[in-house]
């Protein structure tokens, strides 16, 4: 097989890529290792910047977003036993975030490529790019028995944080920064509706909880637990439990329960891999970085990756322009650091580490003081929040 772009991962990084340069004229082939089914079981985030939801609409995939998802112009924070709401949209001028799981967005790019045709191989198994300091790289797999070829101009990985593009890079050039945090999250996805009609990131000394949703029947909890919680000792009634003391009175009372949907629980961790690309390879999405979910920013950074890729693909296409692909590792490193600045700093602030002691535990409480009582300090939440600029 021969293409143009040969990606590798079919989730939101490789879709969206697939999606945007076809639409530009530009071929591609997906090879993701798992089954479609597999890739829209998971569970994921749902809260989309406006610089994504503008390239879902752009890209021709923004029709279902836009009559099911929810614009959300506010944001809560809830501890000392209140909640305070952070009104995004007076603090950055008018902009919102959509509320709209992610699984929903890869269902609806997946929906987009099979009706334009798009290539999208399944259960490739052994993905291996070859070739990446040439400029006929090309890609294998297996089929059962069957090694496949794939000879493309460039490769993309967006194959996230477990896969082969970024540990294809030679070794004594690629630079990785890590924090793994000490807990974990257990979340719970129910039939149920909605606790508050916007989102609370709640701050305890029992620990962080998160209330969030998917629909207005459809609701997506999280408390922090320790990392080696076993799942199988969460039952829901003591999820739920656990939940309610960590939220304000109110908000509590008003919490209705119902049977977990989904539970599980996972780890937080900070991660950069420099640079983003290595002679035709470039990385995409979690498969160069990974963020704590704490400032939803995981999807909404896959996006302004693959904005800058498929921008300088295109110009090297359509004007045999090479700048684009020279300056895309920094071009991305720039807002990917701004990003993962935003999210360590929610999750410094929001879960409880008794290893800092009753300083550490005042520092926090001073910082949100602080934080619901200025102007200043909201606006920089709330810019962050709704995405800086791509
Ligand atoms: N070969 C082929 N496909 C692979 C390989 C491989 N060696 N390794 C992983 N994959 C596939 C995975 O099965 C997955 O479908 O690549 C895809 C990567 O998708 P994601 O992990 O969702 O990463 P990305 O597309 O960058 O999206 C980032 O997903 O994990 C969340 O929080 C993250 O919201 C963010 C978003
Ligand atoms: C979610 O709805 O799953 C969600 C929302 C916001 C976050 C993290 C997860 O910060």
């Amino acid at each position: 097989m021969k293409t143009q772009v040969g990606i590798i991962g079919g989730g939101p990084s490789g879709l969206l890529l697939s999606q945007i340069l076809h639409l530009r004229g530009i071929e591609s082939v997906v090879l993701e290792k798992r089954s479609r089914d597999y890739v829209l079981s998971r569970i994921r985030a749902g809260v989309l910047e406006q610089g994504l939801t503008d390239m879902l609409r752009a890209a021709d995939v923004g029709a279902r977003m836009d009559s099911e998802g929810e614009v959300h112009e506010g944001v809560n924070l809830a501890f000392g036993g209140q909640l305070h709401r952070i009104d995004l949209a007076d603090l950055t001028g008018g902009k919102s975030v959509m509320v709209y799981g992610q699984t929903e967005v890869t269902r609806d790019l997946y929906a987009a490529r099979d009706a334009m045709g798009g290539t999208v191989i399944h259960d490739a198994e052994d993905v291996t790019p070859h070739g990446l300091d040439s400029d006929a790289p090309w890609l294998t797999w297996r089929k059962g028995d069957e090694i496949m070829r794939l000879d493309c101009d460039f490769i993309a990985a967006c194959d996230g944080f477990h896969g082969v593009g970024r540990k294809s890079m030679p070794r004594d050039m690629l630079r990785e920064y890590e924090k793994v945090y000490p807990f974990g999250w257990l979340g719970v996805l129910s039939r149920t509706p909605p606790v508050h009609e916007e989102l609370i990131y709640a701050s305890h000394e029992r620990g962080f909880a998160l209330c969030s949703m998917r629909s207005k029947v459809l609701s997506r909890y999280y408390v922090q637990c320790p990392l080696d919680d076993d799942i199988a000792e969460w039952s829901d009634d003591r999820f739920w439990e656990e939940l309610k003391r960590r939220l304000p009175e109110e908000v509590a009372d008003a919490l209705e329960t119902g049977p977990s949907i989904e539970k599980s629980i996972a780890p937080l961790r900070s991660f950069v891999a420099e640079p983003l690309s290595w002679g035709r390879l470039f990385l995409a999405g979690d498969a160069g970085h990974i963020v704590p979910p704490t400032g939803a920013k995981g999807l909404n950074l896959a996006a302004s990756d693959v904005h800058y890729l498929s921008e300088a693909l295109i110009a090297h296409y359509a004007e045999g322009s090479e700048e684009g692909l020279k300056s895309y590792s920094d071009r991305a490193l720039r807002r990917i650091w701004k990003a993962e600045r935003f999210s360590w700093w929610m999750t410094m602030m929001m879960h409880h580490f008794p290893e800092n002691g009753g300083f550490g535990q005042r520092m926090q409480t001073a910082e949100l003081d602080y934080l619901v009582n200025s102007r200043a300090a909201m606006t920089a939440l709330a810019e962050n929040y709704v995405g800086l600029p791509f």
